[in-house]
């Protein structure tokens, strides 16, 4: 697809069928994660894939989004990159969302900051890294109409604010 064709495609899917996601288009959208640029090119970032019913279960996700049969969680090392691991892994997890859209499957993202106790506890994660965003990802079982966007005069300022 045209890349402007992927960005206007984007949205965010909140149905999912339950069909399984191949393994290899899961190792497509996450080598679109792993091209991303990072601060000093320290790629902080991990990607924690769950398919598992019962694991999906625990995370306390909205109950559609556990629905989706894959479940992707992006975390990132704040010791690896103090000032810059938030950036570095929504960079990478949007390259992520953009290829899924490419391949004909769904996302949403979800933002996870301050409250991911649980959620770690469940997944194993270290004390050091973060859950900064979590995705549904899963052929898409609904076809959202896109939320509006600002016009370009409301938010670009030639020359000065
Ligand atoms: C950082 C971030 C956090 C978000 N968190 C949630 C969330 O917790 N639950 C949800 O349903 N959507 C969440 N969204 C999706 C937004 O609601 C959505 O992107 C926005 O309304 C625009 O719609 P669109 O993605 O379909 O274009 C989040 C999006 C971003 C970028």
């Amino acid at each position: 697809m045209e890349f402007m064709d992927v960005v206007r495609k984007r949205k965010s899917v909140r149905k999912y069928k339950k069909d399984a996601v191949p393994k290899d288009m899961i190792l497509k959208v996450l080598e679109a994660a792993r091209l991303a640029p990072s601060a000093a090119n320290r790629q902080p970032w991990h990607f924690i894939v769950v398919t598992d019913a019962d694991t999906k279960a625990k995370m306390e996700l909205s109950p559609w989004a556990a629905e989706a049969p894959v479940v992707i969680v992006g975390c990132a090392d704040s010791t690896a990159s103090p000032s810059w691991y938030l950036n570095d892994l929504m960079i990478a997890f949007e390259h992520l969302v953009l290829a899924a859209t490419d391949l004909g499957l769904g996302t949403c993202w979800m933002g996870r900051m301050g409250r991911d106790e649980k959620l770690k506890e469940v997944l194993g994660i270290p004390a050091n890294v973060k859950v900064v965003a979590i995705t549904p990802l899963g052929y898409p079982d609904e076809e959202p109409a896109g939320r509006p966007r600002k016009s370009l005069e409301e938010f670009v300022h030639w020359g000065h604010f």
